[in-house]
């Protein structure tokens, strides 16, 4: 557990943190990209963290791998690519900085090393977690085998190293039906989120049996929820994570990963648009889409709100929270992430 007084204290000695007016209207070109959802006062508080980690990131020959669900200041402040899942597993095969820093939760670092077990990968905050990842172990994987002799086990990338290397294959959001479907087996065992692979099942021509984990921000929403909405705005644009259920990703317009949801509203700029999914998605493109109204509501991840610009700051500078994958399972857990990557490829995804 990280003692945020002491880091604070500590922070302030070494780099100046103090907010500034000044310095804020210096930085004026990067709030331009947050100032809809980001207040004068609180840019003032954040100005100094950016242009601390800004600098640091050079002299440490760093990236920052940022998962679409972080806040405005980091998405649009510090980051050096933003994307989903996908797209950020595969950002790590590329990347020639010596050191990642993961703003996104626990399994997505681990992704990172396992790709690149030579680069030094930072967790602002380990306790980052994901409520499917933590479903699940690698005995339940096991388990599912000796239930469903012979057929293939896709898991989510959101799992530990471990379920990964149990798995015979990993997927995303992103390309969760292809990789099914790109299964011989009539059966596909998906782990361990019972509501993707509900909704994958429901446009695939394979019978898909599944592990009953599930996400605690996608499972709250509830299609009588939503069509209450829609009946009160009629206009709105309705727009699903296939995390939530088959019910409310039936009243959706479009449901996609989180990149998806990003390309569907820039293609398509709504009036009104409901994004039901994490709360920092429509803050992060508000600016850019001033002709779309986000109407709310949202829910807030937990884990993911765990990382702050302070804790980035601090793992940079201290190069604390290394994040290690034990070799044999990284190998394994490997070639479960790399036939995903190669199989979008090929399916060009
Ligand atoms: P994406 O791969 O769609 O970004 O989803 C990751 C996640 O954790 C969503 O809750
Ligand atoms: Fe995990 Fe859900 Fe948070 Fe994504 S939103 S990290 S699936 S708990």
């Amino acid at each position: 557990m990280l003692d945020l007084t002491a880091i604070r204290s500590t922070l302030s000695e070494i780099y100046d943190l103090t907010p500034s007016a000044e310095l804020a209207d210096s930085m004026k070109d990067i709030y331009a990209r947050m100032d809809r959802v980001i207040s004068p006062a609180d840019w003032m508080i954040y100005a100094p963290y950016v242009k601390a980690i800004n600098q640091l990131k050079k002299e440490r020959n760093a990236v920052v791998l940022a998962h679409n669900y972080m806040t405005p200041e980091i998405y649009h402040g510090i980051s050096d690519f933003v994307g989903d899942s996908l797209a950020l597993a595969i950002e790590a095969t590329k990347t020639e900085a010596d050191v990642i820093v993961q703003c996104g939760v626990h399994f997505m670092a681990e992704t990172s090393k396992i790709l690149s077990p030579e680069k030094t990968v930072l967790m602002p905050d380990m306790d980052a977690g994901c409520s499917l990842a933590e479903s699940i172990t690698a005995e339940g994987v096991a388990e599912m085998r000796v239930k469903y002799p012979g057929a293939p086990v896709v898991s989510y990338v959101n799992t530990t190293a471990e379920v990964k290397a149990a798995s015979d294959i990993c997927c995303t959001s992103a390309n969760a039906v292809q990789i099914v479907n790109a299964m011989e087996a009539d059966t596909v065992i998906m782990t361990p989120d019972q509501y993707l692979a509900q909704n994958v099942a429901n446009e695939s021509t394979k019978k898909v049996v599944f592990w009953p984990g599930s996400c605690i921000v996608h499972e709250l929403y509830t299609a009588e929820d939503l069509r209450a909405y829609r009946e009160h705005e009629p206009e709105v644009k309705i727009i699903a994570h296939p995390e939530c259920t088959p019910e409310v990703v039936a009243e959706a317009d479009f449901t996609g990963s989180t990149s998806g949801i990003v390309k569907w509203v820039h293609d398509n700029k709504p009036a009104k648009a409901m994004l039901v999914t994490e709360c920092s998605m429509a803050s992060n493109i508000s600016d850019e889409l001033p002709e779309v109204e986000f109407a709310k509501p949202c829910n807030m991840c937990p884990y993911m709100k765990k990382i702050t610009l302070e804790k980035i700051l601090w793992v940079l500078h201290t190069m604390e929270n290394q994040v290690e994958v034990d070799a044999e399972v990284a190998d394994k857990a490997r070639l479960s992430v790399q036939k995903m990557i190669d199989l979008s490829r090929e399916l060009g995804l």
